[in-house]
Formats: structure tokens, sequence, C-alpha cells
């Protein structure tokens, strides 16, 4: 028996990343084998990719497809999948921070490759060169490691990485052990850059889907556009319409009364954040969040 520990966390911090949940959401999902499981798994906003990682440990879904709309995350986690060696090498030619300067040269090249066309999406990752992608991908831990709180943000006028260096933090970078375990419990997953709307056009009945969204009322600053009303209501609408297809549809969110009111019919579980961090980097301290779900019908008449 593998020590779960060991394998199936996180190489990244991740604002809003589900690394506490993970048993509790895994406890009320359908069954990983026999009477009642689920066929193929999506996951649409991936981040850190905790649930998606302990569903993996234990499970042998027909196919896994895991998405995100940010290219830099979704092209670390190619990197990973891909050769997880390589990746480490390239981490460990960047010199660690020592000062400030050294943390800014290191998001300053990042932001120039990120940065050199706004307009091409996640294009601008897809036209590098194999040992750019790598590089990129290092980068993008060693900023996620060393930066504030691990907190991706990026600046609505220029789409820059904008976080500051975290001096007081010894970072914790992902060791050889660790990255391998990850690529190989995510080697047959399609991994994809896009919207959620596009991720889930293919799921159909008795598919299991987990989504989990930039939240209400919080920190909406993944992206450049934000995801805001629209997006919650767009993403609500998309749900309901994978769960009349027949699809056990998982969602968190923010426990907030609108939240409640949007996915009212919906069976609800509260989780207890601990340390939540606001935009500025702030802990919030204990937080409520949703986890709000539709199970199949099949499911509901095994339980
Ligand atoms: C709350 S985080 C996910 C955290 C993840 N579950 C974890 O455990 O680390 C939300 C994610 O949604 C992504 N995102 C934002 N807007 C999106 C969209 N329209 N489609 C797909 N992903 C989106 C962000 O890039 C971010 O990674």
């Amino acid at each position: 028996m593998r020590n779960k520990k060991e394998f199936n966390v996180p190489f990244m911090k991740y604002v809003g990343g589900k690394g506490q949940f993970v048993d509790a959401i895994a406890r009320l999902m359908p069954p990983k084998f026999g009477k009642g499981t689920f066929s193929n798994y999506y996951e649409p906003f991936l981040g850190g990719g905790a649930v998606a990682l302990n569903m993996l440990l234990l499970s042998v879904p027909r196919k896994v497809y895991l998405s995100d709309i940010t290219p830099e995350l979704i092209n670390t986690w190619h990197c990973v999948q891909r050769n997880p060696i390589r990746l480490l090498r390239s981490l460990h030619d960047i010199k660690l921070p020592a000062c400030i300067e050294d943390y800014q040269s290191v998001r300053k090249e990042y932001n120039v490759a990120k940065c050199r066309d706004i307009n091409t999406g996640a294009k601008w990752i897809d036209s590098m060169t194999d040992k750019q992608k790598f590089t990129i991908a290092a980068q993008y831990i060693y900023l996620n490691k060393t930066g504030v709180n691990g907190i991706y943000r990026v600046s609505k006028r220029k789409n820059e990485f904008n976080i500051s260096w975290n001096k007081q933090l010894k970072p914790c970078f992902p060791n050889h052990q660790h990255l391998s375990e990850v690529s190989m419990l995510i080697r047959n997953a399609e991994i994809t850059c896009q919207s959620f709307t596009l991720a889930l056009r293919g799921v159909q009945e008795n598919d299991l889907v987990y989504a989990d969204p930039p939240y209400d009322k919080t920190y909406d600053n993944y992206t450049a556009n934000g995801f805001g009303v629209e997006g919650q209501v767009h993403l609500f609408n998309v749900l309901q319409n994978m769960s009349a297809r027949g699809a056990h549809v998982f969602a968190s969110n923010s426990d907030t009364d609108y939240v409640r009111s949007l996915y009212s019919g919906w069976e609800k579980v509260i989780l207890q954040r601990k340390g939540t961090i606001s935009s500025d980097g702030c802990d919030r301290g204990k937080v409520n969040e949703l986890l709000m779900f539709k199970r199949a019908m099949e499911l509901q008449n095994v339980a």
C-alpha cells in the first residue's frame, strides 16, 4: 500500500487549494470501484490539483480530463507529466533567492516571456521550444514557492505576475521522488489549457465532474479578466446541464447567500478552511466554504 501523504500531495501551493478537504470530498464522491462507480473524471479548474491527485491515487477512471485556463500552469503540469527529472534540472539551474534582486530578476524574465504577446492566449507557450517550456515551468514553481503565500495574481492591465518575494519563507521545492510519483499518477490524463465551457463539452452519463472555480466574493485574480458573477451563473448553467445528462456533479464555492440561492436544490456540505488568503496576501482565519453536489440517479438508488 502506498503512503498517501507522500504521493498525492500537490507540488505547488495554490490559493483556494483543496489539500485540507480531499478526504471529506472523496467520501461524498461515487465509489472508486464496483456498483455505482463513475466512468470518466473531469476537473476543469485544476490549479494545484489536490482533488485530482487524491482521486487518481486509488481509483482508475476510464479517462481523466484535467484542464485550466492558465497557460503557464498547464505548461507546468505538462512538464511534470512528460519529464519530471528534466523539470527538476531546470529548477536547480535557478539560484535560490538570497535577496530581493534575485527574486525580481527571475520574475522579470518570466514576465518578459509571459507578456510577449498578450493576445495569443495559450499560444505564447505553444510557440516556445521545449527547453523554454521547461524553463518557464521551473520559474513558475520557483515563483510559487518563494512568493507570498503561493498566490498567483496577474495585473489587469499588463497580465504580468505581480506577487512579491516572501523573504521570511524557507522555500520547500518538490524533490525527485515527489515529482516522479505525481508524474506516474497523471501519466494517462489528458491535460489541456481551455475554459471550463470547452473542457466540459464531452461529459456524458455517469461521468464525474468536480468544479472548483474562483470563489464568489473572494480571491478572483487568477486571470486578468477575473471570473465575476457572470462566470458563476454561466458555470452553474453548465453544471446543471451536466447533471441533466446523468453525470455526478460536484462544485466548491464560498458559503455566501448568493451561492446558496444559485445552487438551491443541490445537496450542500459546509467545509471549514483554516488560514484563508485574501488577494492582498492577508490570512483571514477560519472561513466556511460549500461543497455542493448532485449525484446521478443510479448512485442515489444504490445508496
Ligand atoms: C480555486 S482555483 C482551483 C484550485 C484547485 N482546485 C486546487 O486544489 O489547487 C481556481 C482555478 O480556476 C482557474 N480558472 C479561472 N477562470 C477559469 C475559466 N474560465 N475556465 C477554466 N479555469 C479557470 C484559475 O486559473 C485557477 O487555477
